[in-house]
């Protein structure tokens, strides 16, 4: 069951909040848009959490390639491959009733061209069941967007700060700042929108820069460090739960102490190992 608090209820068809049982589509996303209505989403990358997620109500789980640095190990989103992404996507969907799954296209799956796109989205909507893709890149990808919404896949573009070219930039700078960087931003949006794009993520821009794309598209934005103007926001579960090791971007608030609680619980359960205190005499069978 869903447990949403009375005073965020908003209407029985909100994404969050709402009272509907059956999977989130692209076309429940348009028509939040339609009534000015924000919404949540976060990235999952197993089947408990991404339950979890559900059972709260989230109406859309990204199963982004930020598994590489959260999950897998890895130092970027670069080396995450197209059997990682299928393994754990299908596992989300497994693991969820409701959410619209977007499963992300990783670094080198589409950028050779729409067809090595429509190759590898289809193969996320095939065998793992993804509700949607998601890809970064504004005009440079647009004609990807286009044959993939012509082949009845939808679409989640990714436009500012796009992770997979961390060794482009030679980090992760604020996009979007200066006249000339505001107006390809701008021609980004358009261009992910007019392909046929169903959402569009933006990150880390400008908060006034955000909300004037927002203003400017009929399909939503989702945020991730763009400010409070966006439709939707998005976060990194281990970053919006405390489950990350170390620092967290300044745009991100943390909603619980995960990775604190977690080691402590495998510390209590130790000294209980080591001291006999486990198991106990309930804990053993005769
Ligand atoms: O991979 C990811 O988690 C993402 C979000 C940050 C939008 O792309």
């Amino acid at each position: 069951m869903t447990h949403v608090s009375p005073a965020r209820k908003q209407s029985e068809k909100a994404l969050y909040g709402g009272t509907s049982s059956r999977r989130v589509t692209v076309r429940d996303i348009a028509a939040a848009k339609e009534r000015g209505e924000k919404w949540p989403m976060l990235t999952a990358y197993d089947a408990m959490t991404a339950s979890v997620f559900d059972q709260a109500g989230i109406p859309v789980l990204l199963v982004g390639d930020s598994m590489g640095n959260c999950h897998l190990g890895y130092e970027s989103t670069v080396p995450v491959t197209m059997d990682e992404m299928a393994l754990l996507s299908a596992a989300v969907v497994r693991g969820t009733r409701r959410a619209l799954v977007v499963g992300d296209l990783p670094f080198g799956s589409y950028q050779e061209g729409p067809v090595q796109a429509l190759r590898n989205a289809t193969r996320l909507v095939k065998e793992a069941g993804v509700g949607a893709v998601k890809l970064e890149g504004g005009e440079r990808s647009a004609h990807q967007i286009e044959l993939l919404v012509q082949s009845g896949i939808p679409v989640m573009a990714h436009i500012g700060l796009t992770p997979q070219s961390v060794n482009a930039y030679g980090g992760y700078p604020v996009q979007g700042r200066g006249e000339e960087a505001a107006q390809q931003l701008l021609r980004d949006a358009k261009a992910v929108q007019d392909a046929g794009a169903f959402a569009v993520v933006l990150e880390l821009v400008p908060a006034e820069l955000a909300a004037e794309v927002t203003r400017s598209l009929h399909i939503p934005t989702v945020g991730i460090g763009a400010g409070p103007d966006c439709d939707g926001q998005v976060l990194v579960w281990t970053d919006m739960a405390g489950m990350t090791d170390g620092r967290v971007p300044r745009f991100v608030k943390s909603y619980a102490r995960l990775r604190e609680g977690l080691g402590d619980a495998a510390r209590a359960f130790a000294e209980d190992v080591v001291g006999g205190a486990y198991p106990a005499e309930e804990h053993s069978f005769h």
